[in-house]
């Protein structure tokens, strides 16, 4: 969840560095830092809080004479796991001598004893944390060596966890060496220049042909030739690929925040999602991608969906899809627990993960001990060079584009036109529906676009009821049948964003407790769209209206999500937000962007950090 970036070449290296820290800064933003090795001289500052301060350091330093005319270095942003945001805690970190400068992203397990055994040998440790002992390590290891990569090789054999880093040197000069094991890492190939970074926004205005680096890779750069060894010291053969050119969407527009932003894309994203994907003439779903055989999906009989945050949200709504349209039995985990909890799976379940970033620690393990107990793993991933996906028998990628804001919208959206996609496609495979059904969901999935974009003009709407309920002390979220996963997401985004309180229940479950918070000061949010055409949408609708009652009748004030034309909702509702019409199981697709809205204009009002959360990172890539 931390950010890595190096250079070496005959650029000014500071620039290029700040310039990445800062595009990789919604990975972890709570300090920074960098050393840099020009001819004779090393430049090395660290501070807590964002990259500007790291910079605003540096400007008032004034080291023109250093900094300009080449040379070389690395640097990160952090995100903290193991020690306070503290300028000592900041990457990078050194070894008694100040000789050796590390950056790592990752977490090592049995650093504490790595530590006590260093410290005994007299070592002398300045920070609290876990990095540390690379650096002490590595000094270690290259007095026995005398090559910064042979030093490298033999420090990860002492690690456990997760742990890539990048390292340079006084002494052995003129080189980066890196090494991944768990994150990320790529190294972007330049004329007469090499670039490494942990995500690729950090080195796209410079180059977008990377080599995108394996788990137990050694990288060693230098201004001349990159090369890479697996741990056993032998040559790997580089497999060079592109970033997808998406500097344009790196960039904010003309927008305040990329949240918001990220919110007006998702007509687009959803749309490109379903690109391709949909066989008019034959009323068919395909996959192209897809990787695993109809034969082998005919004989599924189980599917577990697994994920985490937003991503765990989209499994949920997962669930209430399959089962409706592929009756297929589903389980839904959250990643940190399925894998302790010794789940009962076999060569007959698919276990899809879902993950924006395909870079997230917890559903990377829960995937390895799926594939452990024999499951087909399908990843569901908006990045296609990620590990996830590079470690799963089968991919579907949502293709929303870059999403920067740490609070997930736009491939949320997409996950959830994939999972309906999916469904339908496991339908026609297992023979579950008729095709005449199957055409009546591909036609609305195709009107889902331009009813987002229907959404998007009827924001003010939001906007007056995100200001009117401003100063209220919490929100409660309600719904039913798929509409409950939605609930939960719109309580986790107004958390992430506005740090409003907020929870979700499935709204039978009001009566069991939640009734008891209710209010004149708090807000309930109700799902409460229908479906003609859909006679379970009906009870539930019912049933909602109840709900609505029920919290009136205590004095709460009630948000009603309702579909247009609704004349029911609008009676008992203070406030009620429409949405187009669509099958009821589609409709969450649409319920989702006024959600987001509500969050970002809450946040907003309140001034509060949107794009980039107090406390939060974008990928989360320990576990
Ligand atoms: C972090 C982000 C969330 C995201 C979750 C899962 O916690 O802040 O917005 O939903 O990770 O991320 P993933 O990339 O696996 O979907």
């Amino acid at each position: 969840m931390s950010g890595i970036i190096g250079y070496i070449g005959d650029r000014p290296v500071i620039p290029v560095l700040i310039d990445g820290l800062k595009r990789l800064e919604y990975h972890g933003y709570d300090s920074a830092g960098l050393a840099v090795i020009v001819r004779d001289s090393v430049f090395y500052q660290k501070t807590p809080g964002r990259i500007h301060n790291l910079e605003e350091r540096i400007n008032s330093h004034n080291h023109a004479g250093e900094i300009h005319g080449g040379g070389y270095g690395i640097g990160h942003t952090r995100w903290a796991t193991h020690g306070k945001p503290t300028e000592e805690n900041a990457h990078p970190h050194c070894d008694c001598t100040n000789n050796l400068f590390v950056v790592h992203n990752g977490l090592l397990e049995n650093f504490r004893k790595l530590k006590k055994n260093l410290s005994a040998a007299g070592h002398v440790f300045r920070t609290e944390t876990d990095t540390e002992v690379i650096a002490h390590l590595l000094e270690k290891y290259l007095a026995q060596l005398g090559a910064l990569e042979q030093a490298v090789i033999r420090t990860a054999q002492d690690l456990t966890g997760q742990f890539t880093f990048a390292v340079i040197c006084r002494q052995d000069r003129e080189k980066i060496v890196a090494i991944r094991s768990g994150p990320p890492l790529m190294v972007g190939l330049g004329e007469k220049e090499y670039f490494l970074a942990s995500h690729g926004p950090a080195i796209l205005p410079f180059t977008t042909t990377v080599i995108p680096m394996a788990d137990g890779e050694v990288a060693i750069i230098s201004k001349d030739s990159v090369s890479l060894t697996g741990l056993d010291g032998q040559p790997r053969a580089p497999k060079i690929e592109q970033l997808s050119p998406d500097g344009t969407a790196s960039e904010r527009g003309g927008f305040r925040h990329y949240m918001l932003k990220e919110i007006f894309e998702q007509p687009q994203a959803v749309r490109d999602t379903t690109l391709g994907r949909v066989e008019h003439a034959s009323g068919r779903v395909a996959f192209e991608e897809l990787e695993i055989s109809s034969a082998e999906l005919k004989c599924i009989k189980k599917i577990n969906i697994i994920g985490c945050g937003t991503s765990l949200h989209a499994a949920l709504y997962g669930k209430y899809v399959l089962e409706a349209l592929a009756r297929i039995p589903v389980e839904v985990d959250f990643a940190s627990e399925f894998r302790y909890r010794n789940p009962i799976i076999g060569s007959d379940t698919l276990t899809i993960m879902i993950s924006q970033s395909g870079e997230t620690a917890d559903t990377l393990l829960a995937a390895r001990e799926a594939k452990k107990r024999n499951s087909k793993l399908l990843a569901i991933s908006n990045v296609l060079a990620s590990t996830l996906i590079r470690e799963s028998h089968g991919v579907i990628c949502t293709r929303s584009g870059l999403e920067r804001a740490v609070a997930s919208t736009k491939a949320f959206t997409s996950q959830l036109t994939v999972l309906m996609l999916l469904s339908l496609y496991l339908a026609q495979i297992q023979d579950r529906i008729f095709w005449d059904n199957s055409s009546a969901y591909l036609e609305k999935i195709e009107d889902l676009p331009s009813k987002l974009e229907q959404l998007i003009g009827r924001r003010a709407e939001v906007l007056t009821i995100a200001q009117e309920l401003a100063d209220f002390r919490g929100f409660l979220f309600l719904g039913r049948g798929p509409h409950f996963p939605l609930a939960l997401e719109g309580a986790l985004k107004l958390k992430e964003v506005s740090y409003l309180h907020a929870e979700a229940y499935a709204a039978g479950e009001i009566k069991h407790g939640p009734l008891a918070i209710i209010d004149p000061s708090m807000a309930t949010v109700v799902m409460a769209t229908h479906d003609l055409s859909d006679s379970n949408s009906m009870i539930l609708y019912d049933k909602m209206l109840s709900s609505i009652h029920e919290v009136k009748s205590r004095d709460g004030q009630v948000v009603a999500l309702a579909t247009d034309g609704d004349r029911e909702v609008p009676k008992i509702a203070d406030h009620t937000i429409f949405i187009p019409k669509t099958l009821n199981l589609l409709a969450p697709i649409l319920e989702a962007l006024p959600l987001q809205l509500l969050s970002y204009y809450l946040a907003d009002i309140r001034g509060c950090s949107i794009d980039q959360p107090r406390n939060l990172a974008k990928n989360v890539t320990t576990g």
